[in-house]
């Protein structure tokens, strides 16, 4: 399954309970917020390690929170899980015995320990280490991966038989473990019964002075096991533990992502400038050129052309919709065959039909634009219902906000606002009208007929000539 919103369990397991680690502040990221909030994807590190372990079916789930706890919690919200409150951080040991003490006195099955900070952890890998774990009759299991540089991991220390000894952390470890590349990826299987005891045994005897849940395996093992490890890729297990972790695995995310497009028939031309967000759909033959940002529920028809520098979120485009370069879109919906930009800003609420033309710095908020209507230049439309087939002329404003309330402006079909025009709403102006240029439209317009407002044209002759030579002097002055 995918790392979408909230995957569902298809089967449910009575026998599972599953911990997730969220209570530590995170002091390599360098930030006031707690550090399974900092988004991956568009969407906090803890709510990719949720969804991954949802689709296990657990019986229950427990998020131990601690530093900015009402936060983590609120990011949690769509997520079936309870909550455990680790109020001090003594280590992960100290936070599983917490979540152990609150949420799993009465419970005798297993339970799946992952830490929040690791985001890319996909369903199946999980599904295969609980498996595992009970067809070998596991007292604990757990996943293992070897990587090029394991500074900052726990390390899995075995004796030269390859026998598991237990794990050893960074700063407690020797010179000789430091060297050992086989690491710690923090995702534990354990028999419940045994995991209450193992926690009650921790002791914080150790460089940090904190209760490591590492220390259960150790225990596991003088107990005589069986005690499971299984290999996973350590890209999928991968740690955020700075901003530079962050960055990388976004740059990881973001590839998938597109590769997954491309494979779907969605051609991007710079897929290296290209930022998709994972919840964003495309249809086949649409063309994406370079810096384009697609984000949250969007979703983006067949054979739409997005030119590029595009900033699209929560936005539907039909399909052969044609985004221009420098376009700013949110929360709108566009008919297909619609052309928009360059330069153009859809606000939230902004409706058009098929075939309407937004051209360049319009900005449209609040209102529906009929099909194959035309606002191609500078002008304003907020809070409008448009029909179809009229033409909004350059600088046209819908003064929509008269210092206290909004205001709706009507427009029907086959209507002609001439360029520079204000309609001052509550206004409405009747299919076939004609609204002459310059036009300060206060009230309604009927059917077929003609505004204008009586501003009879002058002429001075000969005006400028004595302008000039008033201004003269002046100028001289100023040099
Ligand atoms: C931990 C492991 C290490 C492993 C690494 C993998 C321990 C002692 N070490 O180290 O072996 O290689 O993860 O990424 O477990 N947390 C709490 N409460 C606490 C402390 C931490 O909820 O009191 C949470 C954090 O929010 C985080 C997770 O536990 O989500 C891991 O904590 P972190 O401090 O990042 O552990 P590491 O030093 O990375
Ligand atoms: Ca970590």
């Amino acid at each position: 399954m995918s790392k979408m919103a909230n995957d569902t369990a298809e089967t449910r397991d009575a026998g599972l309970a599953i911990v997730v680690l969220a209570a530590g502040q995170g002091t390599r990221m360098k930030s006031a917020h707690a550090k399974v909030l900092h988004p991956l994807g568009g969407r906090p590190l803890v709510c990719h390690v949720l969804a991954a372990s949802a689709a296990l079916g657990a019986a229950r789930s427990v998020v131990v929170v601690g530093h900015q706890a009402q936060a983590v919690e609120a990011a949690c919200g769509s997520f079936a899980v309870r909550f455990a409150l680790q109020s001090e951080q003594h280590g992960t040991g100290h936070a599983v015995r917490i979540a152990a003490e609150a949420e799993l006195r009465d419970f005798s099955g297993d339970v799946l320990i992952l830490y929040g900070d690791v985001p890319l952890l996909r369903s199946a890998t999980l599904q295969r280490l609980v498996q595992q774990h009970r067809e070998r009759g596991a007292l604990l299991s757990l996943l293992t991966t070897v990587v090029d540089e394991p500074f900052g991991y726990g390390r899995i220390v075995r004796d030269a038989a390859g026998a598991l000894h237990g794990i050893v952390e960074e700063r407690d470890a020797s010179a000789s473990e430091r060297l050992v590349c086989e690491v710690n990826p923090g995702i534990y299987c354990v028999r419940s019964a045994f995991l209450q005891r193992a926690l009650a045994g921790l002791a914080p005897n150790n460089a940090q002075g904190e209760l490591y849940l590492t220390d259960i395996v150790a225990a596991a093992v003088r107990e005589g096991g069986p005690v499971v490890t299984e290999p996973v890729d350590p890209a999928e297990v991968a740690g955020i533990n700075s901003r530079a972790d962050l960055a990388a695995l976004e740059a990881l995310l973001r590839a998938e992502v597109i590769a997954r497009h491309m494979a779907a028939g969605v051609t991007f031309l710079d897929p290296a400038t290209a930022y998709v967000e994972a919840s964003v759909t495309i249809g086949a033959d649409t063309v994406i050129g370079p810096l384009v940002q697609l984000r949250g529920a969007t979703s983006i028809g067949r054979d739409c052309r997005i030119d590029g520098n595009a900033f699209v979120s929560d936005t539907t485009l039909a399909d052969g919709v044609h985004l221009r370069p420098m376009v700013v879109i949110s929360e709108a919906s566009i008919g297909s065959g619609a052309i928009i930009g360059p330069f153009a800003h859809l606000r939230p609420g902004a409706e058009l039909h098929q075939d309407v033309h937004v051209g360049n710095f319009v900005e449209v908020k609040k209102s529906v634009i009929g099909a194959g209507t035309k606002a191609n230049h500078l002008a304003y439309i907020g809070d409008a219902t448009i029909g179809s087939a009229s033409n909004i002329g350059a600088g046209t404003i819908t003064c929509n906000y008269d210092g206290f309330v909004k205001h709706r402006t009507v427009i029907g079909d086959r209507v002609q606002i001439g360029s520079d025009s204000q309609l001052v709403a509550p206004v409405t102006i009747g299919d076939d009208a004609y609204v002459a240029t310059g036009t300060t439209v206060r009230h309604d317009v009927e059917p077929g007929a003609l505004a204008f407002n009586p501003k009879p044209e002058q002429r001075r002759a000969g005006w400028v000539e004595g302008f000039r030579k008033r201004k003269q002097p002046e100028r001289a002055r100023k040099g």
